[in-house]
């Protein structure tokens, strides 16, 4: 069997939890293939709304394997919390979680170090969600880095207390003023540590290849967006790994002809957490409204989120990065009550109109070119076919088809698991 991989195609928050959820009944195994505990994916569903941080989104399924991948960084400490909000769910975690021995382990000074780092940056900081990616996946590629398999070593303490003791010397190099107690950070870090030995750790790209082998089906899980990619997103402004389609190929141990369907998904406007540019973000009372209808604030920092019109420059660099197959546009009913819609669809970049996105979208390089689109006035939320959706509403996605040239397989009008309709 082959993989179908599931990213977003913007900065985050699409709405990936929701639709993985919604897939998962059709998959044998979920893996997520990168992030850690910087993503928050929400599910909602029997009236109950849960935000899952580094576990994959189809643990609520009774049939599916989850598996957290190479790829991904994981903190015992959040991971524990993590388990514990899932405690109510009677879900049979052991058996139902795998978790790769080559992820890598955020440790408390790793968290440090984020602060410290961003600290340090001043203005120019990364609006980072200070849960420790950045250092730890610096730590990785510097050969540096602990991962989950160092648990089952006997001598993990030693190698924990030489990476921490060159972290505490890191800090102090900064010289920013931060207040922390490293001793109760660590009591705190070796309970949790404890809690995650109970589960399984497996070598995961066997797993999977043999998974694959046996006829099963897999369904990759990103974090992030393409525009947060550290190769394609708008560095500096970036997470720490890759979230677009060959991060699952690295983050899994899965071979690029193994790849089937690439799902995109993306909101039906813009959003953005943390600094950096964003050509169609709005200042305006247009901006104020999606913030408050759609609810634009952090799963995980609780933060207010930018909000801006759709960017078809930026959405269609994603599309062609990822291999998109289908789309997937989530919030559509966000957007009921706006006379007119706005679509940008070229830059006016140094002078010059272009459809490619450029290296620099800083707002002195480039303007955003829209078109306005009618929008449409009906409540969404309770429309169950596709059909029955206004118009304007169809108009809009057979335009982001269009333009895209990658079909729109599916249009979501809800948080909840069941406002979600196919087309
Ligand atoms: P993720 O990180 O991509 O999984 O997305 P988040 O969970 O961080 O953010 C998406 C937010 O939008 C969550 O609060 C979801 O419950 C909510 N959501 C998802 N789809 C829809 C939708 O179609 N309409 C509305 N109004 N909310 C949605
Ligand atoms: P999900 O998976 C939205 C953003 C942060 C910051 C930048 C770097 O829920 O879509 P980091 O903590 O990785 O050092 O932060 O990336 N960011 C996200 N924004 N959704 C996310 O994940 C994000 N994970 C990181 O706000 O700008
Ligand atoms: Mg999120």
């Amino acid at each position: 069997m082959t993989v179908d991989l599931l990213l977003g195609l913007q900065w985050g928050d699409e709405g990936k939890g929701k639709i993985v959820d919604v897939l998962t009944a059709g998959y044998d195994i979920i893996a997520r293939f990168q992030g850690g505990p910087n993503a928050g994916h929400t599910l909602e569903f029997d009236g109950i709304k849960h935000v899952l941080r580094t576990i994959p989104s189809g643990i609520f399924h009774k049939n599916s394997v989850n598996i957290i991948g190479n790829g991904v960084v994981m903190d015992p400490v959040v991971f524990q919390k993590e388990l514990e909000g899932l405690e109510k769910f009677n879900i049979d975690i052991k058996s139902r979680l795998l978790i790769s021995r080559k992820a890598h382990l955020i440790l408390p000074t790793h968290r440090l170090l984020d602060a410290a780092s961003e600290a340090s940056k001043g203005k120019a900081k990364i609006g980072s969600t200070l849960k420790g990616i950045g250092p730890t996946y610096m730590d990785k590629t510097g050969r540096n880095g602990l991962r989950i398999g160092d648990l089952e070593l006997d001598n993990f303490k030693e190698l924990y207390r030489a990476l921490a003791d060159k972290h505490q010397a890191m800090i102090d190099f900064y010289n920013v003023d931060l207040q922390y107690d490293l001793e109760e950070l660590e009591t705190e870090f070796f309970e949790a540590v404890e809690v995650l030995k109970t589960l399984t750790f497996i070598d995961s790209e066997e797993y999977l290849n043999q998974a694959m082998k046996a006829g099963k089906s897999i369904l990759a899980e990103g974090a992030q967006g393409s525009l947060l990619d550290i190769d394609f997103g708008t560095y500096p402004f970036v997470t720490s790994s890759n979230t677009t389609a060959a991060g699952a190929c690295t983050g899994l141990g899965i071979a690029p002809n193994k790849v089937k369907e690439v799902f995109g998904i993306f909101k039906a406007y813009t959003t953005r957490v943390g600094s950096g540019p964003f050509p169609t973000e709005l200042f305006d009372e247009d901006g104020a409204t999606m913030a408050r209808v759609g609810n634009e604030f952090g799963s995980v920092t609780g933060r207010a989120r930018r909000c801006g019109w759709l960017d078809l420059v930026a959405l269609k660099y994603a599309v062609q990065v990822n291999g998109v197959t289908q789309l997937y546009m989530m919030k559509g009913d966000v957007l009921s009550g706006f006379e007119t819609l706005k679509v940008c669809t070229a830059y006016k970049y140094k002078g010059e109109e272009t459809k490619h996105f450029p290296y620099n979208i800083e707002p002195e390089n480039v303007e955003p070119v829209f078109v306005e689109k009618k929008g449409w006035a009906a409540d969404l939320t309770g429309i169950k076919e596709y059909d029955q959706l206004p118009a304007e509403f169809k108009d809009y996605v057979a335009f982001i088809e269009q333009e895209l040239e990658v079909p729109v397989k599916v249009v979501s009008v809800g948080p909840d698991r069941t406002q979600t309709i196919y087309k």
